[in-house]
């Protein structure tokens, strides 16, 4: 029985994709190499790897077997030419987007992200010299619109968080590839064995393993996978560190292509992981090569439940809205009709009438989902964006992401969804002892049709 949907994903890959038994023992289980550093053969094969005249490994701070599994693994599970992985799903965005830029250049973005992600932008990218534009996804002209002729990416959730709002990939990567520019699509909601970016024209895929990749809140990592859709010697004056030649390195990172490797990833990997250490030990990468072996078992269990928790909490008088893409009057549900036609992934959000006092009561009064700033665990859990992972953004930010005081994160997992529904509605239960009521919101919009 197969068990590959439309979209080219595998289940096979999930299990195989990246290693061979080899060796003298020939181990089933990618083998941990929990190592610093790799004995050289000789003088002349050390200084032959570090200016970058051989493959192999000399240190793990740049590349480590059982990541390198890992790297392999999840380029093949998003159908792309390769993968860096790094320490943290943060680490993923400031290593996949500093590595598409020069200072100077400008990035468009969703206005809906999640916080870290949208702090990086506000503050660290522009200590780097670059700037941003937030734009609503949902409004294509609006994204075309925030354009100039320094920019280089294009970054959006493909479901995001905590709303649940989906993007359409194929839309932005036309505007995206019209200006010359690089799809960035995080991919961590969806996982790709919901949503494969790159089958609809992303470049590069992004993801937080620490999520559905790994699926069991063990470990954290992130992944940074080239599509083989993005090749800057199309236009290399726009990507001159990919494809000029780099005086630190001796080499031109471009020349990777004609290897069958990618440039950009030689570059960040070369650069921004050598310089900002931000590596994946081994031990977390063999805790994620586990987890994947499962993903698209999870993904329809955490579907479904969600599905059907995110009908049931629409009847719930103390919710006033759901943020979901079935919810009525969603711009998006058409997207997730065509793009998604496993499920959207288990993150979703509610708002509750009586703001924070009401989400405080219903958070506190939880007792099998778990009070947590994580998502994609394996374990139900609940959070208040606005007071948490999005605490950091303007009133404006959290008004676009659709986070009001009111807001419950819920992160769907493997548990029977009727002792799942039964702690909600106790919870509710509770949190109506203390809600006021509040005037019903508005509908999202969007200038996208149905
Ligand atoms: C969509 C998304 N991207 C990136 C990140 C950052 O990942 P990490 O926590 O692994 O650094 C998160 C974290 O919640 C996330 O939800």
């Amino acid at each position: 029985m197969s068990t590959s949907v439309s979209n080219g994903y595998s289940s096979t890959a999930q299990t195989h994709a990246g290693y061979e038994p080899e060796g003298p023992h020939r181990s089933i289980a990618v083998p941990v190499h929990s190592t610093t550093a790799y004995a050289a053969e000789s003088f002349q094969q050390l200084k032959d790897l570090f200016a970058r005249k051989r493959d192999g490994y000399a240190y793990s701070r740049s590349g480590n077997p059982t990541t390198c599994v890992l790297e392999r693994r999840v380029a093949e599970l998003e159908g792309g030419i390769g993968a860096i992985a790094v320490a943290s799903g943060q680490a993923a965005v400031a290593v996949g987007v500093l590595g598409l830029l020069t200072p100077g250049d400008h990035l468009v973005a969703a206005t809906r992200l999640y916080g870290g992600t949208v702090e990086f932008f506000d503050d660290s990218l522009a200590d780097f010299g670059a700037t941003w534009t937030g734009a609503d996804p949902w409004d294509l002209e609006a994204v075309a619109a925030a354009f100039t002729d320094r920019t280089r990416v294009l970054f959006v959730e493909s479901i995001a968080n905590p709303g649940a709002q989906l993007a359409d990939i194929a839309a932005l990567a036309e505007i995206a590839h019209a200006r010359d520019a690089v799809l960035v699509v995080d991919n961590t909601v969806a996982s790709p064995a919901l949503l494969r970016p790159g089958a609809l024209g992303a470049d590069v895929v992004i993801h937080s393993a620490t999520k559905y990749l790994g699926g069991h809140g063990a470990a954290l990592a992130g992944i940074v996978v080239d599509t083989g859709r993005f090749d800057p010697r199309r236009c290399p004056q726009l990507f001159p560190r990919i494809t000029g030649h780099n005086e630190r390195f001796g080499v031109t990172f471009a020349d990777e292509y004609e290897r069958g490797g990618s440039g950009y990833l030689a570059y960040a990997r070369a650069k921004y992981l050598t310089d900002f250490g931000a590596s994946l030990p081994a031990a977390s990468a063999s805790l994620l090569l586990t987890g994947i072996e499962t993903l698209d078992l999870r993904m329809d269990r955490i579907c479904a439940s969600t599905a059907h928790l995110a009908a049931a909490l629409r009847e719930h008088p103390l919710v006033t809205r759901v943020h979901h893409p079935s919810s009525p009057g969603r711009p998006d549900a058409h997207i997730a009709r065509r793009d998604f036609p496993r499920g959207t992934s288990g993150v979703f959000a509610i708002d509750l009438a009586g703001g924070e006092k009401a989400a405080e009561a219903f958070l506190d009064a939880l007792e099998l989902i778990t009070l947590a700033v994580n998502i994609g665990d394996s374990r139900s859990l609940a959070v208040h964006p606005g007071s948490t992972t999005h605490c950091h953004l303007t009133p404006a930010q959290l008004a676009a992401c659709g986070v009001t005081e009111g807001t419950v994160r819920l992160s769907i997992g493997l548990e029977d969804p009727a002792d799942l529904l039964a702690d909600l509605e106790q919870a509710l239960s509770a949190a109506a002892a203390v809600a006021v009521s509040e005037p019903a919101p508005s509908p999202e919009v969007s200038t996208v049709g149905a």
